[in-house]
């Protein structure tokens, strides 16, 4: 297993580019499996979660190439076996999205069931409530789902808690259903609206993409089609994060920072001068210590979940109290546990983290438990005295791609030890 050595040193500066979105392409990647057509992307970033991705596509029968960097293309014509196995979904639990496509277009599919995870313990039960109301037979056994449809129907589907896969999920198996189907409650997420985007590009009836309610009208078939994944928001939040708590002054290109608007407010709340063009965001601390800021997590466009631990990091380095509440999973504070390591001053309180900044925090042996929370490992080991060993760091190439090589273009210091 793979060990960051990261040695604190000075403000991070100069220009680092966005990757693509690892949340848009695992359920565009997935969408491949409603057609016997190719789908070509572009933008697709080199992570581990996509490269599961591709060997859950290939071990189908799917006929998967990158035929070069950011490359991806995908023909299910001549799939094999609609299962995937628990040794593919235990790994990554956007396994699950490949059960609306496969019983859109083939009628059948069995999918492990995704176990609990470290930040909680994420049910699937209404993805499942969905596909049912649209016709689907579910039953459970042997720890996989088993569901089959002829034909899904189009039905009105209310989501009692907004649920991001939940929503791509309904939302491919309806291009292909039987008439309208009309997502209540819908996630709103910038990643949503790239799936049906690439999903319109592939001929499928979607308005509403981006609101709370989706509507779909079913056609019988799709096609090939070419799209280009969006910018990683989560990824480019990062970044910034990296130039406040530094005290630097970073540049991020390739971006979109509409997406990022509730992070950049947080950032100009912890006193970062934030100038945005259209596909660049410039952060600048201009040399002062951050600000502590008060957050609670929401579904978009409320503050993301995703950032929650860096802006934690963050607040152990401001001056003043910050007070950091996480609505969407139940166990996503363990980050928390590696900063004290580091000498933080974080109080848990239920759902309520609260941080009471430290001007210098020092280096010391700590373990990436999930992927954000490795994310903001690094960001305090960056701005911290001494060494900091990372260790497990595979949590975090699931979701960023080289970090320690855009990381040190900016000037921390990362060194990957590979064992
Ligand atoms: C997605 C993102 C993840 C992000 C999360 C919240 C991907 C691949 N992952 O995860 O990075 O942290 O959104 O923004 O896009 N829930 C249920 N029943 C369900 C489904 C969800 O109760 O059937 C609950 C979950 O336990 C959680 C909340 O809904 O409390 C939100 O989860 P959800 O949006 O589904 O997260 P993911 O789609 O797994």
């Amino acid at each position: 297993m793979d060990k960051f050595l990261i040695e604190g040193n000075g403000p991070l500066s100069g220009e680092v580019e966005a990757s693509g979105a690892k949340n848009a392409a695992l359920p565009i990647l997935c969408a491949s499996l409603l057609i016997d057509d190719e789908l070509r992307l572009s933008n697709v970033p080199a992570l581990h979660d996509v490269i599961t991705t591709k060997k859950l596509l290939a071990q189908m029968g799917v006929a998967v190439s990158s035929p070069g960097p950011g490359l991806f293309a995908a023909n299910a014509s001549g799939i094999t076996t609609c299962v995937a196995p628990y040794e593919l979904v235990k790994t990554m639990r956007a396994s699950i999205l490949v059960l609306g496509p496969l019983l859109a277009k083939r009628g059948h599919a069995e999918v492990s069931l995704p176990g609990g995870c470290a930040i909680g313990a994420r049910p699937v039960d209404l993805h499942l409530m969905g596909l049912k109301a649209m016709g689907a037979e579910i039953s459970l056994e042997g720890g996989f789902i088993n569901a089959r449809a002829s034909r899904l129907k189009g039905a009105r589907i209310y989501f009692d808690t907004v649920t991001v896969t939940g929503t791509e999920n309904l939302l491919m198996a309806a291009v292909l259903a039987d008439g309208e189907t009309v997502l209540e409650n819908a996630a709103r997420e910038p990643e949503i609206v790239d799936l049906a985007n690439c999903l319109t590009a592939m001929g499928a009836k979607i308005s509403g993409a981006g609101t709370g309610t989706i509507v779909i009208q079913g056609v019988r078939d799709l096609h090939g089609a070419d799209h280009r994944v969006i910018p990683d928001r989560i990824e480019g939040g990062t970044f910034l994060v990296a130039a406040a708590i530094t005290r630097g002054k970073v540049r991020l290109t390739r971006t979109d920072p509409n997406a990022l608007d509730p992070v950049l407010v947080k950032l100009q709340q912890a006193g970062a001068k934030v100038s945005t063009g259209e596909d660049w965001i410039e952060v600048d601390m201009q040399g002062r210590r951050p600000t502590s800021v008060n957050l609670h997590t929401m579904a978009h466009p409320g503050f993301p979940t995703d950032m929650q631990a860096q802006f934690m990091a963050l607040d152990c380095y401001a001056e003043g109290v910050g007070t950091i509440r996480e609505t969407i999973f139940e166990n996503r504070f363990m980050h928390a546990q590696e900063l004290l390591r580091l000498g933080a001053d974080i109080r848990i309180e239920g759902n309520t983290a609260i941080v009471t900044g430290r001007e210098k925090l020092k280096g010391a042996p700590v373990m990436a438990t999930d992927l954000r929370a490795s994310a903001a490992l690094v960001l305090a080991a960056i701005a911290a005295e001494g060494t900091t060993k990372i260790d497990r760091v595979y949590h975090i190439d699931r979701g960023y791609e080289h970090i320690e090589t855009k990381l040190g273009a900016l000037g921390a210091r990362i060194e990957r030890v590979r064992q």
